[in-house]
């Protein structure tokens, strides 16, 4: 696979081809007609529910993902910066942020509305700005949300339209793609200006993952990382961050308030655990309920629609299917997560028992 080797013995002859569904207009543009550009994934869904667990699609093959040797350099620094560690020495930050968000919305009261989706993405960027750079958005105290979400959503949206298009079609439409390339560069100018502020203002003693990439040495090259890769860092890091727990907090209140009986318990549980005192880390592990909330949450409205890999070289999947090295796989999470054979007939239901007293201990792995 692009991110860890493997080295598969093939016996190509004991190996199956992957079914390749009909295509229209001739096969001219291979899948691309199948796809709505602007909810791929929902295509693919609807292809899983008529091919079956495991189909081929001929699409455009415009991803582009880093050199491995950039990638490493960056994952080596900040994986024990981001481990379980360093995401406890961040409590105190993530209680500072949040502790905003609930003072809005006890002062707003009752007879307001509360934007839910505006909030938490609020939360989310403040949150990774704080925790991980040390700068703050301040994202509760202005009008607008700030516009990285909306370039970042613009870019994502534009870069999954081009994945899913004939490159000539791509090559046309320029200016789509100067939109894009604009708001990447904007992106940029918000990474740029998080570095220019700690370059202006050092904090030798911080130990986040700005200081851990502007100064620390990769062990294995010896490098520190570039002006551009730090750049790259950061940009990943809002947005990876930022949209999934966002999201996963939408959808968590959205699948809370349709099973109102859901949110009461959650509720009782957070007054028992927690009472009139501030949250602290201590109390984590016995928030055991909210816990099965968000991880049935996860399960049923993941924020990650698909993983994408892609292998060194000829490889087989399950020991069963032929794939070879110029294929990208797509792994389907939402078909994963709602297999009737692990999840039963109520697989689309949100029912907090398959997460409850052991039960998520006890499910196949890799499920
Ligand atoms: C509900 C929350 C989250 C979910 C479901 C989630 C899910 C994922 C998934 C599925 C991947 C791809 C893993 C792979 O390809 O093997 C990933 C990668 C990544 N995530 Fe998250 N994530 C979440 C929150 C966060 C947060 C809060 C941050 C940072 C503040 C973050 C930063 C990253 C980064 C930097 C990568 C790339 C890692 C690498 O390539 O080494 N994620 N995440």
């Amino acid at each position: 696979m692009s991110r860890s080797s493997s080295n598969v013995t093939l016996d190509p002859s004991k190996l199956e081809d992957i079914s390749l569904p009909g295509q229209r207009f001739f096969g001219l543009f291979g899948h691309i007609p199948e796809m709505d550009a602007s909810f791929p994934f929902q295509s693919i869904w609807k292809m899983a529910d008529q091919y079956g667990p495991i189909f081929k699609l001929k699409l455009g093959d415009d991803m582009v993902y880093p050199t491995e040797t950039n990638w490493g350099k960056a994952h080596r620094l900040l994986v024990p910066a981001f481990g379980l560690l360093g995401v406890r020495k961040m409590f105190d930050d993530m209680l500072d942020i949040s502790s905003e968000m609930v003072l809005k919305w006890d002062r707003l009261g009752a007879q307001n509305e509360i934007d839910m989706a505006d909030d938490l993405t609020r939360l989310a960027f403040d949150t990774i700005g704080l925790c991980a750079f040390s700068f703050r958005f301040n994202e509760f105290y202005g009008e607008q949300v700030h516009p990285f979400a909306g370039q970042m959503a613009r870019v994502l949206l534009a870069s999954g339209k081009r994945a899913f298009r004939p490159g000539l079609v791509n090559q046309v439409l320029t200016w789509s793609e100067n939109e894009r390339q604009e708001d990447i560069s904007k992106m940029h100018a918000v990474a740029d200006e998080i570095v220019r502020d700690r370059e202006a203002h050092p904090q030798p003693d911080n130990k986040d993952l700005l200081n851990t990439m502007l100064s620390t040495a990769d062990r294995e090259t010896g490098e520190k990382l570039s002006d551009e890769n730090i750049r790259f860092n950061l940009v990943t890091f809002l947005v990876a961050g930022h949209e999934t727990t966002s999201g996963t907090l939408c959808f968590l209140y959205y699948n809370l308030l349709r099973n109102p009986e859901t949110f009461i318990k959650a509720q009782q549980e957070v007054d028992r655990v927690v009472g009139d005192s501030v949250l602290t880390l201590e109390h984590l592990p016995s928030l055991t309920y909210l816990d099965a909330c968000i991880k049935e949450t996860l399960r049923l409205s993941s924020p990650i629609p698909t993983l994408v890999v892609k292998p060194k070289q000829d490889t087989s999947l399950g020991g069963r299917y032929k794939v070879s090295s110029n294929t990208w796989v797509q792994c389907n999470m939402r078909g994963l997560h709602t297999d009737p054979a692990v999840w039963g007939e109520d697989a689309n239901v949100f029912r907090l028992e398959r997460m409850l007293n052991g039960a998520f201990a006890s499910l196949p792995p890799n499920s």
